[in-house]
């Protein structure tokens, strides 16, 4: 786990072996105190080098130990031993050094980088601190400031910026490991006095209250009640203000704290369910991971609007040739505009040639003879799509992979209008697609593994999270997404506003509360696609349907009714909300809101009561949940991770909180079925309401961590 070997004469070299990254698993920490004793002990040795196999310095500490008894040499003692050794000790950085890897070269007396490499703590992302030294040791090598940025973000920065900084002595292009031979070798006579991190004094912020006090309540903004921030934020300020020693115990303290929180298990589920995503398997029993996807060079892009210029963004940054396709010049020469600034725009921030000339912007569907998949991007219309599928059916050459970017729509619909259905599938991007990191690849009954893994390589070249789901109406997300907001008119209907709604989802720490973020991305959208249904007002109810009723289920027409004022959100700058100017942020409760509610209710002699947060909360996020089991009870979604992915990645759903299937694990199964049974009673006319099968077999199989939830899956497909 550890390998000591001599180079050089008189370096004793010290290898971490724990493939892939190295981690510092009981098994390396022992390796790393019996390495370091030999080599100490050795006369011969007058430095010694420490380095990680296969080009990685060490990825941190070993996740997977976190949940068991900690077994091995503590990492605190470890690393203040290697600090205090007599002998010089050089990290060689390649590839990686994050967390504890950090940590372990924050206690070596030297740090020599490859270029390459990338250093960072990111431990407040798995809802922890950098707690073997990490912050004290840092603010007292780069200053405050800057390490309390590091830390609170877990931000990752490049060899050159660690250099700058002053985390590394030396950035070298040559071997690092090498390099760090010969660093070695001339340091081994230097003397260490001022080479340990820990006995540096801090340097303070002038006026460092005020100082704690601003950092303190920014961060708090940002974290959205995330408490691991507000610990690093704690842990810097006694590194600052607090002698070593006693600055450790604080780190301590608080990491004792944050690791027996319920936000470290949620955030540690997401880093598992962000890797088990990768490893999935059709239902039908074909993997897609191990049928190989198709190389992919030049792709279409069809329908310039929000998403296909994003898309058409994203596509061109992971070096694909790109054909953009619109209907008429004028709309083809804005998308270029609006392309090109994205390009330059993004291509800036990453330090990279922007790329304009990866795209062509043209009208004519006859190019897409010679490219290897399309993205139809053009209005959520089946008819529309249905004509685009056939017309690239006959235009494209074998082989090529036919996308949609529909938000809900059947693909296997769409596959039906081409001469190769086991070609299409769903590529569903999130607004804005250049940005946001996640990607729904929607398999219909006829795609072919090799379809879905060529879109989901594609999604991983684009540096997106890919998640393989179902075909169904508005997939996974979208589907979910439809009973949580039915619940949020249900409420205003009750007597709430949109404020009291936001106001609550907010608290519990989306990024935006529903009705915010339906202003922002428009309220004729869902209304368009009502109307297709047939569902909104202005389509007469027939039959069964009254004004808040359709085909005997509970039936909220606000929406409509706010679109046909004409108040499509933001960009129309009315909405659930006032804005100052059309397409102006900041959005500002309207009284007009209130009397049109009013009015609402008064006309369908609906009495207003008072509501608390609690209730907002129970009734949008259960009803949501209980969605999810259905989904994981029809086979759209592989597992709850599936599900939990896509709504932090896509729908900012707090991260600290895990997802909604492992939020449903936290609070209780048995509470979140026993609180819709209650609303259900309430409200039978609302079918999203009523406790699926699922939940009542795991509350029955004696409610299941959420890793476990499988095995009741598995049995209740089997009964059917
Ligand atoms: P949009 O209305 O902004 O853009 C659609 C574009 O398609 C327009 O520029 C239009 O000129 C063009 N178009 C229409 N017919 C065309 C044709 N025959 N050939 C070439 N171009 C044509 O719509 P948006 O929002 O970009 O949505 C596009 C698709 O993406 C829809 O299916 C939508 O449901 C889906 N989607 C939208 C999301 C969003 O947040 N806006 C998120 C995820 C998916």
């Amino acid at each position: 786990m550890a390998l000591y070997t001599r180079v050089s004469g008189s370096v004793g070299m010290i290898t971490l072996q724990n493939p892939p990254v190295n981690a510092l698993s009981a098994a390396v920490r022992q390796g790393i105190v019996d390495m370091m004793d030999k080599a100490l002990g050795d006369p011969k040795v007058k430095s010694v080098v420490i380095c990680g196999q296969n080009g990685r310095f060490c990825g941190g500490a070993d996740i997977r130990e976190f949940s068991g008894n900690m077994t091995g040499p503590p990492l605190v003692p470890m690393i203040h031993s290697m600090e205090s050794a007599a002998k010089p000790v050089v990290a060689a950085i390649e590839g990686i050094a994050l967390g504890g890897g950090l940590e372990l070269a924050l206690g070596c007396h030297y740090r020599i980088a490859h270029s390459k490499a990338r250093l960072g703590l990111p431990e407040v992302q798995l809802g922890l601190l950098p707690a073997a030294g990490g912050s004290q040791r840092l603010p007292r090598l780069i200053g405050v400031p800057a390490a309390l940025e590091l830390i609170t973000t877990g931000r990752h920065v490049t060899a050159a910026e660690a250099l700058q900084l002053g985390i590394v002595d030396e950035v070298t292009e040559q071997n690092a490991v090498d390099a760090a031979v010969k660093f070695a070798l001339r340091v081994a006579d230097a003397s260490l006095d001022a080479r340990r991190i820990s006995t540096f004094p801090c340097p303070r912020p002038p006026a460092t209250d005020a100082f704690f006090e601003r950092a303190m309540q920014q961060v708090r903004q940002n974290a959205r009640g995330a408490v691991a921030p507000v610990a690093c934020v704690q842990a810097v300020r006694a590194a600052a203000t607090l002698p070593y020693a006693q600055g450790m115990e604080r780190e301590k303290e608080l990491m004792a704290t944050l690791f027996t929180s319920g936000q470290a298990r949620a955030q540690q589920h997401c880093f598992f369910a962000q890797r088990a995503v990768n490893r999935w398997s059709m239902p039908n029993g074909a993997r897609w991971d191990t049928s190989k996807p198709r190389p992919v060079r030049k792709a279409m892009v069809i329908g310039l609007g929000t998403m296909g210029r994003g898309i058409t963004v994203a596509l061109a940054q992971a070096g694909l040739s790109v054909v953009a396709l619109e209907t008429t010049e004028k709309q083809l020469m804005e998308a270029k505009q609006a392309v090109s600034g994205m390009l330059e725009r993004t291509a800036k921030r990453r330090a990279v040639a922007p790329g304009f000339d990866k795209v062509r912007y043209s009208r004519d569907m006859r190019l897409a003879a010679d490219v290897d998949l399309v993205i139809e991007a053009v209005f959520e219309d089946m008819p529309l799509k249905k004509k685009i599928f056939q017309q690239l059916s006959s235009v494209c050459k074998p082989g090529t992979l036919l996308c949609t970017n529909t938000s809900g729509l059947d693909i296997d619909q769409l596959a039906s209008q081409t001469r190769n259905p086991e070609l299409v599938v769903g590529m569903h991007f999130f607004a804005p697609a250049h940005v946001m990191k996640l990607l729904e690849v929607v398999y219909g009954p006829r795609s072919s593994p090799t379809a879905v893994a060529t879109a989901m390589q594609l999604g991983k070249q684009m540096g997106k999270v890919s998640v393989a789901v179902g075909n169904c109406r508005g997939f996974v997300g979208n589907r979910m997404l439809k009973p949580y907001l039915e619940q949020a008119f249900f409420l205003l209907e009750e007597g709430a506003t949109p404020e009291l709604v936001d106001g609550a989802l907010e608290e519990f720490g989306f990024a935006m509360g529903v009705f915010r973020m339906s202003d922002l991305s428009g309220l004729d959208v869902a209304w368009r696609i009502r109307k297709a249904d047939e569902l909104a007002v202005t389509d007469a109810p027939a039959g069964q349907s009254t004004a808040r009723s359709r085909q005997g289920r509970r039936y909220s027409p606000l929406g409509d009714l706010l679109c046909e004022q004409g108040r499509f959100g933001q960009k129309t700058g009315l909405g659930w909300y006032r804005y100052d100017e059309p397409a102006g942020r900041v959005a500002k409760p309207d009284p007009w809101i209130q009397d049109f509610l009013e009015r609402y209710r008064a006309q369908h002699a609906l009495v207003a009561r008072r509501m608390d947060h609690q209730e907002v909360l129970e009734r949008c996020l259960y009803s949501l949940i209980n969605e999810g089991f259905r989904i994981l009870e029809d086979g759209i979604a592989a597992g709850p991770e599936d599900i939990d992915v896509i709504y932090v990645l896509g729908y900012g759903w707090p991260r600290h909180r895990g997802g909604p299937m492992f939020y449903a694990g936290m609070v209780g199964l048995a509470r979140v079925l026993e609180r819709l049974e209650h609303f259900h009673r309430e409200h039978p006319d609302v079918p999203g309401l009523q406790p699926s099968n699922l939940l009542r077999k795991l509350v029955a199989s004696g409610s299941p961590p959420v890793h476990r939830w499988k095995e009741v899956i598995k049995k209740l497909h089997s009964q059917l």
